[in-house]
């Protein structure tokens, strides 16, 4: 290109600038002919070549060029990026919230639907919900109990002690005292929890395991009362009658103490679960011994009460017919997300 026909160079550019129609192609443009090698920045090297007569003569013409050409380009640059922002409102408007890739639904635990039903039940007959920590003393998980020293409850193969004094609880009915200590009778209580217990692991076991402990103290309370409590929980739970069928049984903190076994909510004449029997054994029960409501600073010559326990473990193997503890306790998602 020439000096001389400067006009129809012009043109000629402001024609290209015309029909860009993207940043790319702008980008192009500026370094063929407004960068420092471009074709004006060339033009006014030719300029120093031409003598003072010319220079005079085309020096302003090339300056106009050179300012028209930029200016050009600016307005060319701010028109592109209008677009742009328009085109992304444009597709924001079309941004649908609702509309998204497959959902993975989440489901809750077995556990949760279980302790959920459970609470609902003891709640309509007026318990209350407590809990307490996994931590615990040794006073509240056996002394206050009336657990002896020597008990084998006790002994290292089956508590995992922290030191002298502590220990993971070794069941639920730890929060027995704990709630003697803070509410006055009468009282009706249930506990859902975790307790661990040093054995090991197969289809029934686990170290770590749910229990779910029941309470309830008040003025003349007798076995007759824990067992309409219980009859009416099971047959609620398992959507059935449920007969109850009593043993004696031992245990430290109740006097008597109850083994009860209820008739299997799953046959009529015996299967697999009740081993063709007709029964489950299910809890463990008794009347608050009087030692224990002492620990716990109530009256025991105005109240008495019934405490029981069972697995919240075994409830929901049995409710959901889970045959290996270790599903229920591993995070396999298609086992899970049956309980949606
Ligand atoms: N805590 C007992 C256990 O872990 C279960 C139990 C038995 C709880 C009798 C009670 C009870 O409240 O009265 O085996």
């Amino acid at each position: 290109m020439k000096l001389k026909n400067l006009e129809s160079t012009q043109q000629d550019l402001l024609k290209k600038l015309q029909a860009i129609e993207n940043d790319a192609e702008l980008e192009t443009f500026r370094l063929e002919y407004l960068s420092r090698q471009g074709l004006i920045a060339q033009l006014f090297e030719q300029l120093k070549t031409l003598d003072a007569q010319e220079k005079r003569e085309v020096g302003p013409h090339l300056n106009d060029l050179k300012k028209e050409i930029q200016a050009s380009f600016d307005r060319k640059k701010e028109e592109l990026f209008t677009q742009t922002l328009e085109r992304a409102n444009q597709k924001k408007q079309n941004f649908d919230v609702t509309l998204s890739k497959k959902h993975r639904k989440g489901s809750l635990h077995p556990y949760t639907h279980l302790t959920n039903q459970i609470e609902d039940i003891f709640i309509s007959m007026g318990f209350q919900i407590a809990d307490g920590p996994e931590l615990e003393t040794e006073f509240f998980n056996f002394t206050g109990l009336n657990i002896p020293a020597n008990h084998p409850a006790r002994e290292d193969s089956d508590t995992f002690w922290i030191n002298d004094k502590h220990l993971i609880r070794t069941q639920t009915s730890t929060v027995q005292i704990r709630m003697m200590q803070n509410l006055k009778p009468p009282m009706a209580l249930i506990v859902p929890g975790r307790v661990m217990r040093n054995e090991a692991t197969d289809a029934s076991h686990d170290f770590m395991f749910m229990q779910l402990e029941g309470m309830l103290i008040a003025e003349k309370i007798s076995v007759a009362n824990l067992l309409a409590t219980l009859q009416t929980f099971l047959t609620k739970l398992f959507e059935k009658d449920v007969k109850l069928r009593v043993r004696p049984g031992y245990f430290p903190f109740v006097e008597p103490g109850l083994e009860i076994d209820a008739s299997c909510p799953f046959c009529n004449q015996g299967c697999s679960t009740c081993k063709k029997t007709g029964w489950i054994e299910l809890l463990g029960a008794g009347i608050i011994h009087p030692e224990v409501l002492k620990h716990g600073g109530i009256d025991h010559t105005k109240y008495s009460g019934f405490a029981f326990g069972c697995g919240l473990t075994r409830l929901a193997m049995l409710k959901y017919g889970i045959p290996d503890i270790r599903l229920l306790h591993s995070s396999n998602l298609k086992f899970l997300q049956q309980f949606s």
